[in-house]
């Protein structure tokens, strides 16, 4: 497991991806920008201005079992393909009945219940992925979720998004956003 990485995804005027649409799901959305840059370590630590920020930092797992971790390391691919030149941002806030319960009882509605993990497996290795956690750090979320994707995956990112939207675990999420991204392949 590496380090902790704090990351910043700072919307403004600059940034590799430009900001296609920003959908409120559940409660309040964020206000529309033209482009997005995600800063990461020290960059992410510093001032920084935009017209939101949400900061995170990656972590280690905290529900997936043993087979799990290694069916994603085994297909799990990095970010910045260069064919992945769509992206979704997914920032989610859980209830205060989610964070009161004990951990066995979230890992159950989590992946016993809803299949969170095997759901998304289907999906891997089109789908690149990176969890940043933002609950302790006092953010108005508590996860900011990454995903990138080339354009030919674009509708069965959806599928799979709808899927998880229709899962118990989806009962305990008050506030959702989905931002959808995409930039220009990069040359050569
Ligand atoms: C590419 C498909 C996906 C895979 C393979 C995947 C996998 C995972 C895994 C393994 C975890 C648990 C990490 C741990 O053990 O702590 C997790 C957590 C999470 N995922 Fe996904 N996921 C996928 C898609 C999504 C999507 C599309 C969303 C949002 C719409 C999402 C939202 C979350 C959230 C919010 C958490 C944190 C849950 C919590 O700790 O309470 N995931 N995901």
């Amino acid at each position: 497991m590496p380090p902790p990485l704090p990351i910043a995804f700072v919307a403004g005027r600059s940034g590799i991806w430009r900001i296609d649409r920003v959908c409120p799901v559940s409660g309040e959305g964020l206000p529309v920008a033209d482009r997005l840059a995600v800063l990461e370590g020290s960059e992410a630590l510093g001032p920084t201005e935009g017209s939101w920020i949400l900061r995170g930092v990656t972590s280690n797992t905290r529900y997936a079992n043993r087979l799990e971790v290694d069916a994603l390391v085994a297909s799990q691919e990095a970010l910045l393909r260069p064919q992945a030149t769509r992206a979704a941002l997914i920032p989610i806030r859980k209830t205060e009945t989610w964070w009161d319960l004990a951990q066995d009882e979230r890992r159950a509605i989590f992946e016993e219940q809803s299949r969170h993990i095997s759901i998304g497996l289907n999906y891997l290795p089109a789908i690149a992925r990176r969890l940043h956690h933002s609950h302790e750090l006092g953010e108005p979320f508590d996860f900011i979720t990454w995903f990138e994707y080339a354009p030919e995956h674009a509708e069965s990112f959806e599928e799979m998004v709808q899927q998880l939207r229709s899962t118990p675990e989806w009962r305990y999420i008050e506030r959702e956003v989905d931002i959808r991204l995409s930039r220009d392949e990069p040359p050569g």
